[in-house]
């Protein structure tokens, strides 16, 4: 028996251009990386905001075993009932009670158990409950089952992710922050085991603004008018966070950043390990 899980995180697949570029791109990190099981937030997934039943279960149906999502989760209306139906998809645990669908789950890693838990950040956020007291009731019931806990924090503000980070550290095995498609440089291991990235960055296209088309935001900054947003295509890029978790402790051995870029000859991954405790 294995002792680590062996996790694949995506960050935010943003529209057509995310979904293609994680289709493409997913059998080869599943050869480079051998993950037991593979996580992506598809909040952004149906045109740049939102996810469909149809969308996620071709999502589900390509290689990736959870979507997370985030604020965005609630776009479509008529996803409520597959959030209430499908176990393999999740949204923020911290929404006030009755929203539809789960906010986290447990689900086989190999021959382990991996608790995924998605929480959303509260600073220029929706303002949802407590994410730090929402983890700390989370942790109660989730820990007697297993001890290999993954969160998905879906935060805007950097500071609030790091702190959470802290936060949770050695009792999570990993948190890793989604939301502002941008992939921070920051990732490691935290003195007590938790694997740690502010943000996993995004799928989609790269010439954009977060995945939408460039010409839109731009148009909405300087003319502060509404402006419809639609997401970018073009050049694609799949980033994310590769995390061993060591299966007795729940605690972190590695976390590695990348982004994979695929091109005529092929797919280019770039990989960084990030840093251990001292
Ligand atoms: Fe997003
Ligand atoms: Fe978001």
């Amino acid at each position: 028996m294995s002792d680590v899980a062996r996790v694949l995180f995506l960050g935010d697949i943003v529209g057509r251009a995310g979904r293609h570029a994680v289709q493409h791109c997913l059998p080869f990190l599943k050869k480079e990386f051998a993950p037991d099981i593979v996580i992506a937030n598809g909040e952004n997934a149906a045109g740049g905001i939102g996810i469909t039943a149809d969308i996620a279960t071709q999502l589900l149906e390509s290689g990736i075993d959870v979507l997370t999502t985030g604020n965005h989760a609630w776009k479509e209306k008529a996803v409520y009932p597959y959030l209430d139906a499908e176990p393999r998809i999740l949204r923020p645990a911290n929404y006030p009670p009755g929203a539809p669908g789960r906010g986290w789950a447990i689900y086989p890693a190999g021959e382990h158990r991996l608790a995924v838990v998605n929480l959303s950040g509260r600073v220029f956020m929706d303002l949802v409950d407590c994410p730090f007291r929402a983890i700390d009731a989370i942790l109660d019931e989730v820990l007697c089952t297993t001890p290999m806990v993954l969160v998905d924090f879906h935060a805007e503000a950097t500071s609030e992710a790091q702190a959470f980070g802290w936060y949770v550290d050695g009792r999570c095995g990993a948190v890793i922050g989604t939301h502002t498609h941008v992939q921070t440089a920051d990732a490691r291991i935290l003195p007590q085991g938790t694997a740690y990235i502010t943000d996993a960055g995004m799928c989609g296209a790269l010439d954009s603004v977060i995945g939408m088309q460039v010409e839109q935001v731009v148009r909405k900054f300087r003319s502060q008018l509404p402006v419809k947003f639609e997401a970018a295509r073009g050049r694609p890029a799949v980033q994310g966070v590769y995390v061993e978790i060591d299966a007795g402790s729940g605690r972190a051995k590695q976390i590695q950043r990348f982004q994979a870029l695929p091109g005529s000859s092929g797919i280019v991954l770039r990989a960084e390990q990030g840093l251990l405790p001292e």
